[in-house]
């Protein structure tokens, strides 16, 4: 029998610390039901102490999800401990993560402590912790640059407080994979009541080496690794669970433990998070990158068409790809259009609601004639916008562009209720509309990224632009889809200044590690 392998997955709360990956609750939720779908042990639902919006996203999914642990983080206080244990109150199985960062550099320019004072703070909050639940995690934060013997000295101490998981993070992703196998086998050697604890680890992806050194620390004893879909997270982002979860199933002959993951889910799951978030996922990303399993050259071609295995070490359809099914066409009615919404776990509140989304769904298969799952969550997301969050609404445009003549985009909005139009020129039609609605606007934002994904395969695929935009320190995605990729830019503007206007968005930076 082999180890198992706890997955802790992040990607709702170290994940959305992306710049401009902000997510709704309802958008979490959906993230949250995947990743039970997928049967991830621990989902780590944010940062409850964070913001009231984080507070009751953690709490909306320790509701709602019932075979997964629901964990929320907590800085080493009691105000931010008590935050985390009301928002896991719910849960069947709820978790407290509370951390306390443990490097010279940090204990003494971030927190001016001493190791003494750190330590004490520490086992203060575990036992704060445990008032709600007997789940606590403890980390240390920049382990990865701290001293041995201090870690030793720590982890021993929250271990006598309960603490039931030890997690190792190098959070500036600093460390290389043989040296942080020591690290960790120096751990579960030196400290006392190792055996009573689940080591965990969490890498950043500074040197690209998250993956490799998660994998390293494995072999050398931790049985919890904490990673997110696609890799997402702070800076260089966490080490992917695809990348994790495959190579540990892939490669069973050298790795001890066994992960309980649908492996199926993987893509759908990849798919959802970049379509929530705006990050796209780069062709040759390993597992769930578009050209992950496409062979291009002739003799790879040839060999995989006689023998699969000459060339493939996974299949494809093992991670979920060949999932992208047809769903829904033209002739598709309205019951069929709710189960669908249904399956997806895609809230609808009344029958207004249905009705609207649903002479929306028409309007885009009379353009596009498949539609697919990805096409159905970008037509919800852009049918979640509610009346507040549209100050800013397109009501009309108009695009100009030839060969040897300047662009020209014509825009028509309503502003707060109030119709206003303008027309611009540009390098091309996307700045022509981007200047034309800051003619309107008047926003003063700095665009920071533009980002353009076929929604699907196929010419008459939605685009599905990302837009960031940043104004006053503050910074904010929007997306928008559809067939015309100029109308998903304008959208996906407007969706970014919407936003920004009704003040959605996260103090950059933010409050969390
Ligand atoms: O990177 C880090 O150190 C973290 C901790 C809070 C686990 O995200
Ligand atoms: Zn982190």
């Amino acid at each position: 029998m082999k180890d198992k392998l706890i997955i802790f997955d992040t990607t709702l709360r170290d994940g959305e610390q992306s710049p401009g990956a902000s997510m709704t609750r309802d958008e979490k939720l959906r993230i949250a039901r995947q990743l039970e779908r997928m049967r991830v042990d621990v989902i780590e639902a944010g940062f409850a102490a964070a913001s009231n919006g984080d507070f009751e996203s953690v709490r909306a999914i320790a509701e709602a999800i019932k075979d997964s642990t629901v964990c929320s983080l907590a800085r080493a206080s009691e105000a931010d401990i008590r935050r985390s244990g009301e928002a896991i109150a719910p849960a069947v199985r709820g978790r407290i993560h509370t951390f306390i960062a443990t490097s010279p550099i940090h204990m003494e320019k971030k927190l001016r402590m001493t190791p003494d004072q750190v330590v004490e703070q520490a086992v203060k909050a575990i036992g704060w912790a445990r008032q709600f639940t007997d789940d606590v995690e403890f980390s240390a934060e920049d382990a990865g640059r701290s001293e041995l013997d201090f870690l030793v000295r720590i982890f021993e101490a929250v271990i006598k407080a309960g603490a039931k998981t030890i997690n190792v993070p190098d959070t500036v992703g600093y460390n290389v994979p043989e040296q942080f196998a020591t690290t960790l086998r120096s751990l579960i050697e030196r400290v006392p009541n190792a055996d009573k604890v689940v080591w965990s680890v969490h890498c950043h992806n500074d040197l690209g080496l998250a993956v490799a050194n998660s994998l390293a620390a494995v072999r050398a004893g931790a049985r919890q690794v904490e990673c997110t879909i696609n890799g997402l997270g702070e800076r260089a982002g966490n080490a992917s669970l695809e990348e994790i979860v495959m190579a540990v199933r892939t490669r069973a002959d050298i790795f001890p433990v066994e992960t309980g993951v649908d492996t199926t889910q993987i893509v759908p799951a990849s798919k959802l998070v970049s379509q929530i978030t705006g990050y796209p996922v780069q062709p040759n990303k390993a597992i769930v990158g578009a050209n992950a399993f496409a062979h291009e050259s002739g003799i790879h071609q040839d060999g995989v068409l006689k023998h699969r295995e000459t060339y493939e070490i996974m299949r494809a359809e093992d991670v979920g790809w060949g999932a992208n099914k047809l769903v829904l066409g033209k002739l598709s009615g309205r019951n069929a259009f709710r189960a669908r919404l249904v399956e997806l776990g895609i809230e609808i509140e009344s029958e207004e609601h249905l009705n609207h989304a649903f002479a929306r769904f028409k309007e885009l298969a009379d353009k596009k004639h498949e539609i697919f799952d990805e096409d159905l969550t970008a037509l919800m997301r852009d049918e979640a916008v509610t009346p507040e969050l549209e100050h800013y609404r397109l009501l009309a445009s108009r695009f100009h562009s030839e060969t040897g003549e300047t662009p020209l985009a014509a825009i028509t909005l309503s502003v707060g209720g109030r119709e206003k139009r303008s027309e611009a020129e540009g390098s091309g039609p996307v700045d022509a509309a981007f200047k034309a609605i800051e003619s309107i606007v008047a926003s003063g934002s700095e665009l920071l990224l533009y980002s353009v994904n076929a929604i699907t395969t196929g010419t008459d695929a939605q685009g599905e632009v990302t837009v960031r935009l940043s104004k006053a320190g503050r910074v904010m995605d929007g997306q928008g889809a559809d067939t015309d990729i100029i109308v998903a830019s304008a959208k996906a503007y407007l969706n970014a200044l919407n936003k920004l206007h009704a003040g959605a968005a996260r103090l950059n930076p933010q409050v969390g590690p």
